[in-house]
């Protein structure tokens, strides 16, 4: 059997010789006499154009009545076509029905809306968006192990199932035995854990790190790459509750150190993806988003910007006093929002933008304490489009420092006695960072809502397939 993909990348080899093909039909036209079918077998973008004749097919009738999307196997000579749009096409002599469409496939031809297509999700990889967004995604994540492998880190697999809640936000979702109708209970009438399959309140994962700095502070330079869960509420075109996030953790590294590594990072799988995914792109440049391969290219080749968050309160302040309008109210200490992420980033410097040092009050435990007290060496990269896409810090290496914020944050330190002890034993300066894979591949592909970066999404109220 031969891919669709061989027969473009040799097709000069391939010119006269007889291959069998395996695919889903794109679209048949019958001409009474010969007819074309369009045929894709997901090795590729592109499709191969068929030339069946009534004289050469005996079952010509019963392939010209199949619908769209059968699954047809093809055998016939692969004739050059230097003057035809397509350079080649395959004469058949044989078609087999391996399993016919019915006549109801929901994808006909015309062009359908992405919103349509998330009720289609079983169907949809088989369009066109959908074919060039989840090859992009698998180009993506090949690049980034290469990028890491490249440069020797290690590859961690961090659990999915833990007792702890890294980011301290409150928005896990708990992994249970306990039957709801029928909790074991304390003597002061709560659910009683101790009773659970794990002896404790178990929760799946909202970030591999805590387990990933354990590995760093032994094998250096590590990475994760795996599910991450997130109970978040926000019904937005960037949250997802199931996503996939990619955390490289770097030992005698400073935030410095870590914000070079994202960007080159960042910068290499663009690459990567620009010189793989051509058809891909080129379809996408044309769809989604026209201004994609410029964007890319520049991204790929500029540096990015480097700011503290007090600055960039300043540059947001003097936008209000310029008279732009923001819906939540600029001043240092607040969160920044979406909106303010993608001022800076879109109109401001109309560049990837890394947000640095930001108050201590607003972000995690383990972000390590700048000189002062109120800020963090924390960095968010912020990008045009999307806002943040990636978050990272410089991790507080100081034993009394941290478990002085663990007791003000009134965590219990029992849980993080591990976490605590690696600074007990060989403490070194680290940093690292979290990209989310699902927002990288929306900026790859200028795809404006996760929910179609994503396989089989799973957001808020939605968990089908
Ligand atoms: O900024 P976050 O919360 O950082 C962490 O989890 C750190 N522990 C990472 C680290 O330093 N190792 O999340 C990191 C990234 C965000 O920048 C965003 O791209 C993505 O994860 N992300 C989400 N993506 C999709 N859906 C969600 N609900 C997301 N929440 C975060
Ligand atoms: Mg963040």
């Amino acid at each position: 059997r031969t891919k669709i993909a061989q027969l473009y990348a040799d097709a000069e080899e391939f010119g006269g010789q007889v291959v069998t093909v395996a695919g889903w039909v794109r679209s048949i036209r019958d001409m009474k006499n010969f007819g074309f079918v369009t045929l894709n077998d997901g090795s590729c973008f592109r499709d191969l154009q068929i030339v069946m004749n009534r004289d050469d097919l005996a079952n010509y009738d019963e392939i010209a009545h199949q619908n769209v999307s059968a699954a047809l196997i093809a055998t016939g000579t692969v004739k050059l076509t230097p003057d035809a749009p397509q350079p080649f096409e395959l004469a058949a002599t044989q078609i087999v029905v391996e399993g016919a469409s019915a006549p109801d496939y929901p994808l006909q031809k015309k062009r359908a809306t992405p919103e349509f297509l998330r009720t289609q999700q079983h169907l949809r990889p088989r369009t066109n968006l959908f074919r060039a967004v989840f090859r992009i995604r698998s180009v993506a994540a090949a690049a980034i192990h290469t990028f890491f492998q490249d440069r020797g880190f290690v590859y961690v697999n961090t659990p999915i199932i833990t007792a702890n809640d890294a980011e301290g936000a409150g928005e896990m979702f708990h992994v249970t035995t306990i039957d709801p109708a029928n909790p074991p209970r304390t003597e002061a009438g709560a659910i009683d854990y101790r009773e659970d399959f794990f002896g404790k309140k178990a929760s799946l994962t909202v970030s591999g790190q805590l387990n990933a700095e354990n590995f760093a502070l032994a094998f250096g330079d590590v990475y994760t790459f795996g599910p991450t869960f997130r109970a978040e509420n926000s019904n937005t075109a960037r949250h997802a509750a199931e996503f996939w996030m990619i955390e490289p953790e770097i030992a005698f590294a400073d935030l410095s150190d870590d914000m070079d590594l994202a960007e080159a990072m960042l910068k290499y799988v663009i690459r990567r993806v620009m010189d793989t995914c051509t058809d891909e792109l080129a379809m996408l440049a044309r769809f989604v988003d026209k201004g994609l391969l410029e964007r890319l290219e520049h991204v790929a080749s500029s540096p990015f910007v480097r700011i503290t968050y007090t600055d960039a309160i300043a540059i947001l302040e003097q936008a209000v006093e310029a008279g732009h309008h923001f819906d939540y109210p600029v001043s240092w200490g607040i969160d920044l929002q979406t909106e303010h992420e993608r001022f800076l980033t879109e109109e401001h410097f109309r560049q990837p933008t890394f947000v640095t040092d930001y108050p201590a009050a607003i972000k995690a435990f383990y972000m390590r304490l700048n000189e002062g007290g109120k800020t963090v060496a924390a960095m968010d990269c912020l990008v045009p489009g999307i806002g943040e896409i990636i978050g990272g810090s410089q991790r507080e290496e100081r034993l009394d420092v941290l478990e002085a914020r663990i007791a003000e944050l009134k965590m219990d330190a029992q849980e993080y006695s591990h976490y605590l002890d690696l600074r007990r034993y060989g403490s070194c300066r680290h940093a690292g960072f979290g990209l989310g894979f699902e927002r990288l591949v929306m900026y790859l592909t200028g795809v404006s809502n996760i929910r179609d970066v994503i396989p089989h999404p799973r957001t808020v109220g939605n968990v089908e397939f």
